[in-house]
C-alpha cells in the first residue's frame, strides 16, 4: 500500500474534515502517501485529483464541511462512470480508496469494490445516522447539537405566542434526529416515518396537552422526501383544531454546517486511524465503525442488507415524558 486516494461525497457531515486529517496523518506516520478526490465520485470520474500532505490537513478539525467537496453523481451509477473512475485510479497508481459519505456514497463503494476488485474502506460521515454498522455517523452528533439549538429558540417564541410549532428536521427516511432532538427539547410529539408519522397519536397528545391547560407545544417532524410533510401535517391538525395558532419551521442545511462537536472529531479522528490501519493490514472491502465504543468492520457487501433501527425503548420514554 504505497498511495491512497480519499474521497467525500453525497452530503457533506461535520466531522468529515476531522476524518480526513486523521488518514493523512496516519498515512503519512506509516510512509504512504494520500491523494484527495475532489467533488467525491465526480472528481474520479473526471480525475480531479491532488496530493494531500500533512500541511495541507492544518487547523481543519474544528472546520465544518469538506475540504475535498463533494457532490452527489449521477453518473458514478452508470458502468461507464464507473469506468473512467477506474481508469483515473489506475492511472494516479492508487492503491487503495477510503470512500466517507453516507448510504448512497457507500452503496456506490460496494458497486465500485465488486466491479474492479479494488481494496476499499468506507467510513459511515452523515447527519442522518442511518449506516447500518456503526452506532454512531460521522456528524450525526454535530447535527443533533444544532437541531437543539435551534429548536430552543423557536420555543421561546411559540411560548410567547401561545402557538403550535411543527418543526421539520432532517433523516432522510430515518427518524434518528427527530426522536432524541425531541427527547432532548421536550417535545410534544416525534413524527417519525419509522411510525408512519401517526396522527391520531399526536391529536392524542395535543387534546391531553390542552387538558393540562399547555398554551404552546413544539411537535418534531422527521422530513419525508416526497412532500413537505411538516406543512401537510400542519394543515391537517388546524382543520382539526381551527382555533389553534399554527407555524411550521423547516430547518433545513443548517443542520448540515458547522464546527463538528467534540464526540464527531473523537470519532473521525478514530475511524479516519483504524482506516488506513486497515488497509496496510490488507483487511478491506469494510465499512469500517463503531458499535458500543469498540471499532468495528462490516463488510462493504452486507452493509446494506440490514438497517440501523431507532431505539424503541427511547420511543416508549418518549410517550411517558410527553405526558
Ligand atoms: O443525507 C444527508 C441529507 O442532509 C438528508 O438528511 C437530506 O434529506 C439530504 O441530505 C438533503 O440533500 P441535498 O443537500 O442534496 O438537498
Amino acid at each position: 500500500m504505497k498511495n491512497i486516494g480519499i474521497i467525500t461525497s453525497g452530503g457533506d457531515s461535520p466531522g468529515m474534515n476531522a476524518a480526513i486529517r486523521s488518514i493523512v496523518k496516519t498515512a503519512y506516520y506509516y510512509r504512504i502517501n494520500c491523494f484527495g478526490i475532489l467533488f467525491g465520485f465526480k472528481g474520479l470520474i473526471n480525475g480531479n485529483i491532488i496530493n494531500l500532505c500533512t500541511i495541507d490537513v492544518k487547523n481543519i478539525i474544528n472546520r465544518g464541511g469538506t475540504i475535498l467537496k463533494t457532490a452527489r453523481s449521477k453518473e458514478f451509477e452508470t458502468k461507464e462512470g464507473r469506468k473512467k473512475a477506474y481508469k483515473n485510479f489506475k492511472k494516479k497508481k492508487l492503491d487503495g480508496l477510503i470512500i466517507i459519505g453516507g448510504n448512497g456514497t457507500l452503496t456506490g463503494a460496494k458497486i465500485f469494490e465488486e466491479e474492479y476488485n479494488i481494496p476499499i474502506i468506507g467510513i459511515p460521515g452523515t447527519i442522518d445516522n442511518d449506516i447500518y454498522g456503526s452506532d454512531c455517523t460521522i456528524g450525526y452528533d454535530t447535527a443533533l447539537n444544532t437541531v437543539i439549538v435551534a429548536i430552543d429558540k423557536i420555543r421561546d417564541t411559540a411560548t410567547s405566542h401561545n402557538r403550535l410549532f411543527f418543526i421539520e428536521v432532517m433523516g432522510r427516511e430515518s427518524g434518528f434526529i427527530a426522536l432524541n432532538s425531541g427527547i432532548a427539547t421536550g417535545a410534544l410529539n416525534i413524527m417519525l416515518p419509522e411510525k408512519n408519522y401517526n396522527i391520531n397519536n399526536l391529536f392524542k397528545s395535543i387534546d391531553k396537552g390542552n387538558k393540562e391547560g399547555k398554551s404552546s407545544s413544539i411537535i418534531i417532524v422527521s422530513e419525508d422526501k416526497k412532500i413537505q410533510k411538516a406543512y401537510s401535517l400542519a394543515k391537517i391538525t388546524k382543520k382539526k383544531y381551527p382555533n389553534y395558532e399554527i407555524r411550521v419551521s423547516i430547518l433545513g442545511h443548517i443542520q448540515r454546517g458547522g464546527n463538528p462537536t467534540c464526540f464527531d472529531r473523537v470519532l473521525a479522528s478514530k475511524l479516519g486511524f483504524f482506516s488506513v490501519k486497515s488497509l496496510i493490514d490488507g483487511k478491506y472491502g469494510f465499512i469500517v465503525g463503531s458499535k458500543e465504543n469498540k471499532i468495528s468492520y462490516t463488510l462493504l457487501k452486507e452493509f446494506n442488507k440490514k438497517k440501523n433501527k431507532i431505539d424503541e425503548e427511547l420511543i416508549k420514554i418518549s410517550k411517558i415524558l410527553f405526558f
